[in-house]
């Protein structure tokens, strides 16, 4: 009998079959420093020489627009806010920094540190350089951001394959900021999951509480609501059209053909696109990046990151407990 997972599992091998130019297995991370430090940081290897998560993973998997790349960056139930470094040669992952010092997110009761697992799209770009139209807001000129809600939790610096159910506009600071909601593949819901209309079904509640999150997860540092567009979720259709369109911004960006916005864009992949090619077997040396992983033990965090923070209906955080 064929069933339906076979059936399932078997489509992304004949797609990688389809395309055979980028082995998954021949990944690796090189990574340096101590975490919960500034000056911890992780690149991305293939077949041990280095790319960049953001220019040279591919967006697409396979032929099925709507299973797409996604790198890991903050695996749930952490809560360092760990992101592709924008400006660095071949973009390595850091934990971005706030007043000087590696950001955290507060975890805002029920929730534990970002809920899901979390990330952002390779060969994707939030192009700052003029207004979108569903937001009228210019982008943040970041890769665009993607919420697992598998149950497997991830580590950073990992490439996970995912379906897209949906995504939220956020406008975060007069920036357009797109998370789009993503399932992973292996996950044993997501063959039964093609919209975010029909998670409810399987995971009551959760669709609506992870829009509520990301409107008040920066509460506790002071910051406003963030509002959403139409305050719900696009559907799955549409969601893949932001992603396509925002592949094409992105396109522009490693072609040089547009303003970079300090993005180094050197890629690996490409070297018909000679402005913004490097070959990855003389990066290291080229770029002056670490020869080999050199990681140090982690530093500790603060300890405002080990407790819950509170909300009255008002969106006001409750008590004055905490510094
Ligand atoms: C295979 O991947 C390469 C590199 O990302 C891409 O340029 C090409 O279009 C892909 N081919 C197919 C058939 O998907
Ligand atoms: C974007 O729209 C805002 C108003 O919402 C306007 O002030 C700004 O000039 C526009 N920016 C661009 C680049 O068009
Ligand atoms: C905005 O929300 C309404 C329901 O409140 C929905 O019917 C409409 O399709 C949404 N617009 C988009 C672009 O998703
Ligand atoms: C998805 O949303 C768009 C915009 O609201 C709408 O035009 C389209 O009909 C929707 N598609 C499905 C399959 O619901
Ligand atoms: C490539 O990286 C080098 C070193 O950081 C930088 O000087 C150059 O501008 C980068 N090129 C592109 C296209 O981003
Ligand atoms: C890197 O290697 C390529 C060929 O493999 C060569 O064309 C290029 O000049 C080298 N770049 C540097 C900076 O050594």
């Amino acid at each position: 009998m064929i069933t339906k997972s076979f059936v399932w599992g078997i489509l992304p091998v004949l797609a990688a079959a389809a395309n055979s130019t980028f082995d998954y297995n021949a990944l690796s991370l090189r990574t340096v420093g101590a975490r919960n430090t500034l000056d911890w940081r992780i690149w991305l290897e293939h077949h041990n020489e280095p790319i960049s998560f953001w220019h040279d993973i591919p967006l697409h998997p396979s032929q099925d627009k709507q299973i797409i790349n996604f790198i890991v960056e903050i695996p749930r139930h952490t809560d360092g806010k760990i992101e592709i470094a924008r400006s660095e040669p071949l973009n390595p992952i850091f934990h971005d920094a706030r007043d000087g010092r590696p950001r955290y997110v507060e975890s805002v009761w029920p929730h534990k540190s970002y809920p899901f697992v979390y990330g952002s799209i390779p060969q994707t770009w939030e192009s700052p350089n003029f207004n979108h139209s569903f937001t009228d807001a210019p982008g943040d000129n970041d890769p665009v951001d993607l919420f697992d809600i598998g149950q497997d939790p991830g580590f950073v610096g990992q490439v996970k394959r995912v379906k897209v159910l949906g995504a939220l506009a956020l406008r975060d600071g007069g920036e357009t900021d797109w998370k789009v909601l993503g399932i992973d593949v292996d996950d044993p819901i997501a063959s039964l999951v093609d919209d975010f209309n029909d998670v409810d079904k399987y995971r009551p509640g959760l669709i609506d509480s992870y829009r509520d999150w990301f409107t008040y997860y920066k509460v506790p540092r002071g910051d406003a609501l963030i509002p959403i567009v139409n305050n719900t979720y696009v559907n799955a259709t549409f969601a893949t059209s932001i992603i396509a369109q925002s592949h094409t911004y992105w396109l522009d960006l490693v072609k040089g053909a547009v303003d970079s916005n300090e993005i180094n864009y050197n890629q690996t992949s490409r070297p018909d696109i000679p402005g913004s090619f490097v070959s990855r077997y003389n990066a290291t040396a080229h770029l002056g990046l670490p020869a080999q992983s050199d990681e140090l033990p982690a530093q500790p965090k603060l300890e405002r990151y080990e407790q819950w923070f509170y909300l009255d209906g008002g969106y006001g955080v409750i008590g004055e407990n905490v510094v």
